[in-house]
């Protein structure tokens, strides 16, 4: 037969120890080019009596087929060992110091989450959180909402599509607004998080709830998406004595003012019996907003002792036990904090608004980070 020159084993061997992609090449061309030893040899196999052109022939094929599966796992091989180089390489190294001048920033609302939960958390209080989309009956009928009750309008809902077929257990309410459990809703209020933790757990419960809710609402003030902390303490002596001193706490050590005036005004919400409207004070002069004593005031929350209808809803007796709650909207008093006059910024995702409005992970000091300032901590 054409013979090969060199020999299969030593091109096989060639193939086997070639460093480089560029070697492995110039090795494929040797062979298998145009003008390649085992094509030369093939062309010639013409020339040769049917019986051995037969043999040889075949043997040529076995040759190029074992040649070019040695080439592709010779690339292959070649390949991991660049990618495992590349990643050798690449390697980051987490324990080097933070270049602060082009570090990231903490978004304000991330900030603001961070020390309110610092602050109750020296108060003994633990965070829960629930889902965004929701269920009627947790967003609305647990909470002492009924289908035909006028905060159900005020709420300004995001509802679902209707839940074809679905069926509910619970009492059944009208189904004009999904009352029936057919329709889920973007939760209006972080308030269905008392309910869940209060049919999950047993008193004594203190909870913060921090986390995303949606209304349907668009303006300078309002945003469809925005954020709430709710609080919820329930044990069998907590009275509205506890509901102040807890909230007047948190108002000087968030705004890091020990004098703040704090009051309470009488309000409603159907959840709460009876419920206050919490103020601080505050000064206006020439637009100018000063959070302190001053004269004026400014509505930051929501509270009130939790309704008995509230608890007997979610399996706690009401003659046993009590509790109050509140509720506050994490974008407002991040605002009223750092001075943020336009609430549709915190949603643009501009990088100069964050460099500017933004927090370094280390140098705002907060109660987890270091003391707040004014020495609230
Ligand atoms: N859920 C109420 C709201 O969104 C706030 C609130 C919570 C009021 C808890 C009282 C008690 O407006």
């Amino acid at each position: 037969m054409a013979d090969l020159n060199p020999s299969i084993d030593v091109i096989l061997s060639e193939i086997a120890e070639a460093r480089s992609p560029e070697a492995l090449e110039e090795l494929r061309i040797k062979v298998l080019g145009r003008r390649g030893s085992l094509t030369l040899a093939m062309r010639e196999l013409g020339a040769l009596e049917p019986e051995e052109r037969r043999r040889s022939g075949a043997a040529m094929n076995d040759a190029k087929d074992r040649i070019t599966a040695a080439l592709g796992e010779a690339a292959a091989r070649l390949g991991r060992a660049a990618l495992d180089q590349r990643i050798a390489g690449e390697r980051a190294d987490v324990t080097l110091p933070v270049p602060f001048a082009t570090a990231g920033r903490l978004h304000p609302i991330s900030q603001t989450i961070d020390e309110i939960v610092a602050i109750f958390g020296e108060m003994g209080f633990a965070v829960a959180e629930g889902p965004h989309i929701e269920e009627d009956f947790y967003n609305f009928t647990a909470l002492n909402i009924p289908p035909e009750h006028p905060a159900r309008q005020e709420h300004d809902t995001f509802y679902l599509p209707p839940r074809p077929g679905y069926r509910t257990n619970r009492a059944a309410t009208s189904a004009a607004d999904g009352g029936d459990g057919s329709r889920l809703v973007l939760r209006t209020h972080t308030s269905p998080v008392q309910i869940r933790t209060m049919l999950a757990q047993q008193p004594p419960i203190r909870i913060i709830v921090p986390g995303r809710t949606f209304r349907c609402d668009h303006d300078a003030t309002h945003s469809p998406m925005f954020h709430q902390v709710e609080g919820l303490v329930i044990d069998r002596t907590t009275h509205m004595g506890h509901l102040k001193g807890c909230l007047i706490e948190f108002c000087r050590a968030f705004f890091g003012l020990d004098d703040l005036p704090v009051r309470f005004r009488p309000s409603y919400f159907p959840f709460t019996e009876p419920s206050a409207e919490v103020d601080i004070g505050c000064s206006r002069s020439a637009g100018e907003l000063k959070i302190g004593a001053g004269g004026d005031w400014l509505e930051i929350l929501g509270s009130g002792m939790v309704h008995p209808q509230v608890l007997k809803n979610c399996g706690i007796d009401p003659s046993e036990y009590q509790g109050f709650a509140f509720g506050m909207g994490i974008e407002r008093i991040a605002m009223l904090k750092y001075g943020i006059p336009d609430l549709r910024a915190f949603y643009d995702s501009d990088l100069r608004w964050l460099r500017h409005y933004g927090f370094l992970p280390l140098d705002i000091p907060s109660l987890v980070r270091g003391p707040l300032p004014g020495g609230a901590a």
